[in-house]
């Protein structure tokens, strides 16, 4: 993270943000804000409200867009718009995220953004504002911003209808049409009776008359974000009235011309269920395959790979998403399964499958300390290397990451953790603390350890050879979460794999809770 310092001793409402590579970006405190702030000149907001035409011109090629909430959905979504010549107004209330944003730095890792990024900053066709009022320049307004979970596992849409209610605001003055498309994961019934009563109460406006809205799930990946949004497999579209779709497909003609991807116009209600009925199916996926794994584990010759992959020929099953591992994370699954589990339970249905599904996954990464035990038994002041910390590879998000949830486990064993990830430290730093040492690279943080974990399918970690291990390692011990080697790679190594049925080769302990699976 950034700190925040004054930019000279004099000044003292102009803050310097220093990031953790030193470069500096001039930006301003939310509360001390004097005046409204946009990146680039005041030319810049002519230039949009020039060019904004309300309604959107016909071929919408010259249409404006924002997106209210730059993380990893509004800012990829965002710079792809830039690319493909859109005039782009990407609008946050996190100002570290803004600074860096405006001089073209990825506040988050995702492959191709920042290079994107620079050249949507340089062309100038992607402003930034921490001002929503700012959305009014443009004729359509995506919000993007978090909907995380609640205590009782349901959605949180505090961040929705704040932005809904000050896009409404914005927009109270502006006599052109404008539209407002919701891209958070937002659960059914929510466009129609949450969102569209703000929007109105505060534009004065009727939605289907002088204002748009439609709600437009987005199914893009962390760690192919970028590609995803270009090339995504369908775009869903759920309106309350015929225009609003109509303007949204316009504008969607205009980015992918010929490639317009199919596209299913439905309700808002109908299009929230198809992005949660979506992400339970590809958890349900990971569930189970982590349930076969668990008890091929138990037989001796029996390997679940070989297993996935040749039910996954069966075309009623697919190969995709029946990789076994330490359990599904990140910042989707988890929270939109325990979402779609309390909306369902509100109704009077519960949904056990889904229930069973959570379980299995919270109950994956025990699987992994367990085999971590037998291998060098108690864990109490063992030395246990983890290898990745993002919840995937390719991205430094570990929000509900599996390694998370392993990590806590060691920890509540006695074991000491020393950890390594190309790109999330920082963010698991701020999850983990001072408890969990980091390593500079995977080597030094195989160093002297007891076992080795290795919890992301990160390619680098292919250059560990068995010889590192066990040459490096105290006892080489490694518990490969991801089945990442194959069998042959790690000769001299003891391996446990997830889901690969015993072998004599590896010396075990016998458990010492195995009850903690029971
Ligand atoms: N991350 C994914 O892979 C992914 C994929 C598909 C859908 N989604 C959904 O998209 C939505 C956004 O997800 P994300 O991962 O990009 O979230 P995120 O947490 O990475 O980013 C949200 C951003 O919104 C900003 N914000 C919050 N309130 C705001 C406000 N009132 N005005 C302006 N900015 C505000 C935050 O500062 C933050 O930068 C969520 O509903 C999520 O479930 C996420």
């Amino acid at each position: 993270m950034g700190v925040l310092t004054p930019a000279t001793p004099s000044s003292s409402d102009a803050f310097v943000l220093r990031t953790p590579s030193g470069a500096e970006a001039a930006t301003r405190l939310r509360h001390e804000r004097p005046q409204k702030r946009i990146s680039g000149t005041v030319e810049v907001k002519n230039d949009f409200a020039a060019r904004s035409s309300g309604d959107g011109p016909l071929n919408g090629r010259g249409m404006t867009v924002s997106f209210v909430g730059l993380g990893y959905v509004g800012l990829c979504t965002a710079v792809a718009f830039a690319d493909r010549g859109f005039d782009t107004l990407g609008v946050d209330v996190d100002p570290e995220r803004l600074a860096l944003v405006e001089v073209g730095r990825a506040p988050i890792h995702e492959p191709g953004l920042e290079r994107l990024l620079k050249k949507a900053v340089l062309s100038g066709r992607l402003h930034v504002s921490d001002d929503l009022a700012d959305v009014a320049q443009t004729d359509v307004i995506f919000l993007t911003v978090g909907t995380p979970s609640r205590f009782d596992g349901s959605i949180d849409t505090s961040h929705v209808e704040r932005a809904s209610r000050e896009v409404g605001a914005a927009l109270r003055s502006e006599r052109d049409m404008r539209l407002v498309v919701v891209k958070s994961t937002v659960v059914p019934g929510t466009t129609r009776s949450v969102v569209k009563p703000l929007l109105e109460e505060s534009s004065g406006k009727h939605v289907g008359v002088e204002l748009g809205l439609c709600t437009n799930p987005e199914f893009l990946k962390e760690g192919s974000a970028i590609e995803d949004t270009f090339h995504p497999d369908k775009l869903v579209i759920g309106g309350i009235d015929g225009g609003s779709v109509d303007r949204l497909k316009r504008l969607y003609r205009a980015f992918y011309g010929e490639e317009m991807p199919p596209t299913i116009e439905t309700t808002p209600e109908t299009a929230e269920m198809i992005k949660y009925a979506s992400n339970a199916f590809l958890a349900t996926k990971v569930s189970y395959i982590n349930t076969i794994a668990n008890i091929a584990q138990l037989v001796p010759g029996l390997d679940v790979e070989q297993v996935a992959s040749a039910i996954g020929l069966d075309p009623r099953i697919g190969p995709l998403f029946l990789r076994a591992g330490p359990g599904y994370g990140g910042s989707c699954f988890p929270k939109d399964v325990r979402a779609l589990i309390a909306f369902s339970r509100e109704r009077g249905y519960d949904p056990g499958l889904l229930a069973a599904v959570e379980k299995a996954n919270e109950r994956q990464a025990s699987k992994v300390v367990e085999l971590s035990e037998k291998l060098v038994g108690s864990l109490e002041d063992k030395r246990v290397a983890v290898l990745g910390l993002a919840f995937k590879k390719d991205t430094d998000d570990v929000r509900e990451a599996a390694s998370i949830r392993v990590i806590h486990r060691l920890q509540d064993k006695g074991a000491r953790v020393t950890a390594y990830d190309p790109m999330a430290i920082p963010s698991a730093r701020r999850v983990l603390g001072t408890a969990v040492e980091f390593a500079a690279d995977p080597k030094s943080a195989i160093d002297k350890a007891d076992c080795c974990i290795i919890m992301t399918e990160w390619d680098e970690f292919r250059c560990l050879k068995g010889k590192d291990f066990a040459e490096r390692m105290r006892k080489p011990n490694v518990v490969d979460a991801r089945r990442l080697y194959q069998r042959d790679e790690l000769e001299g190594v003891n391996v446990l794999a997830i889901g690969m049925g015993r072998s004599s080769s590896v010396q075990e302990h016998p458990a010492p809770d195995a009850k903690v699976l029971a």
